[in-house]
C-alpha cells in the first residue's frame, strides 16, 4: 500500500513538470491528457482494476507489462478501443494515449 503511494506520488511529480508535459504532447500531436483521462476513467478503468485491485493502474505499471514502446501504446489503445466497440475517433484515442504516456509510461519518443 505504502509503496503504491509513494509510486503514484513519484509519478504526480514527475508529470506535474511542463517540460515533460510538452515533450510527451509532442509525441502524440493533439493529445489532450486532461480528456484522455476522463476518457479512460469512464470505460478502461472498471475492468483493469477488477483484475488488478485498487485503481487498476498497476496494469501499467507492473514488471512485465505488454507495451515496451510509444508506437505499442498507441496500437494497444486502438485494440482495446476496437475490441470494445468504443468506436473512438482517432483524436480520443490519441487524448488516452498521450494521459497513459504522461502518467505511466513516460516514452520520450
Ligand atoms: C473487459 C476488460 C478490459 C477493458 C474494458 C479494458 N481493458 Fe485494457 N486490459 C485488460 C487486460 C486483461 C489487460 C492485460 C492483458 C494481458 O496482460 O495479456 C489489459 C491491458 C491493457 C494495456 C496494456 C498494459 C501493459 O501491460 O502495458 C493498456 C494500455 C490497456 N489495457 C488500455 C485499455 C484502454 C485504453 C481501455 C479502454 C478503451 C481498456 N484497456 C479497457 C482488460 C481490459
Amino acid at each position: 500500500m505504502t509503496k503504491h503511494l509513494l509510486t503514484a506520488l513519484l509519478l504526480t511529480c514527475v508529470g506535474a513538470t511542463n517540460a515533460y508535459a510538452d515533450q510527451y504532447s509532442a509525441l502524440y500531436p493533439g493529445g489532450d491528457p486532461v480528456v484522455g483521462k476522463t476518457l479512460l476513467q469512464k470505460n478502461c478503468i472498471q475492468c483493469h482494476a477488477s483484475s488488478f485491485g485498487g485503481d487498476g493502474s498497476a496494469i501499467y505499471t507492473r514488471e512485465n507489462r505488454l507495451v515496451k514502446t510509444s508506437r505499442g501504446l498507441k496500437a494497444q489503445v486502438r485494440n482495446c478501443n476496437t475490441m470494445l466497440g468504443l468506436k473512438w475517433f482517432e483524436d480520443e484515442e490519441l487524448h488516452v494515449t498521450s494521459y497513459l504516456n504522461q502518467t505511466y509510461y513516460h516514452f520520450e519518443k
